[in-house]
């Protein structure tokens, strides 16, 4: 294997994770393409994108993983998570219940990958300022209290997406 990896500097895999419909997939689209889509669907199986980075001189390819976030749909868990070394927990900032669900993804990020793994937690579509459910102090104070970065992103407006992905991958680096 490792075709393509010898030519790189770095080659770090990411993997997306949270609700379904919270903007996994538009985040990545928007980070490796510049593309958004208003109505896209559920994402089925496993998909990933890769985007070289320059950080400090160096050239760096994060390999961007995305599954969908119903079960049914869902990539086999084990091998999605194996190698990660970053995560973007993406949660919806105008549904309360994929915030709920933060927990139980951090779970299954720690049973199947290093504890070390960065991660980043996400509180996306802050372009829908009328329907917020939860506030940026509650994402903030989340994030702090389980050890994760934190930042409030939108997929649409393109606020952050740049700058999440960013975070991870000099973290990581
Ligand atoms: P699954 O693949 O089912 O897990 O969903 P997902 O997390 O990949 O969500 P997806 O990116 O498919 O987005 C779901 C819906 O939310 C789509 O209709 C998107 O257009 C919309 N969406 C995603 N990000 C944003 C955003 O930042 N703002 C707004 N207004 N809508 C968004
Ligand atoms: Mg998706």
């Amino acid at each position: 294997g490792g075709d393509e990896q010898q030519s790189q500097d770095y080659l770090f895999k990411i993997v997306l994770l949270g609700d379904s419909s919270v903007g996994k997939s538009n985040l990545l689209a928007r980070f490796a393409r510049n593309e958004f889509f208003p109505n896209s669907k559920s994402t089925i199986g496993v998909e990933f994108q890769t985007q070289k980075l320059v950080i400090d001189g160096k050239e760096i390819k994060a390999q961007i993983w995305d599954t969908a976030g119903q079960e049914r749909f869902r990539a086999v868990t084990s091998a999605y998570y194996r190698g990660a070394v970053g995560a973007l927990l993406v949660y919806d900032i105008t549904r309360r219940q994929t915030f709920d669900s933060v927990g139980r993804w951090l779970n299954e990020l720690h049973a199947h990958s290093d504890m070390n793994v960065v991660t980043i937690l996400i509180g996306n579509k802050t372009d829908l300022k009328h329907a917020r459910e939860v506030s940026t102090a509650e994402g903030k104070a989340l994030a702090e209290a389980q050890g994760l970065f934190f930042m409030e992103t939108s997929a649409m407006d393109s606020s952050n997406v740049t700058a999440a992905f960013q975070t991870v991958v000099k973290e990581i680096y």
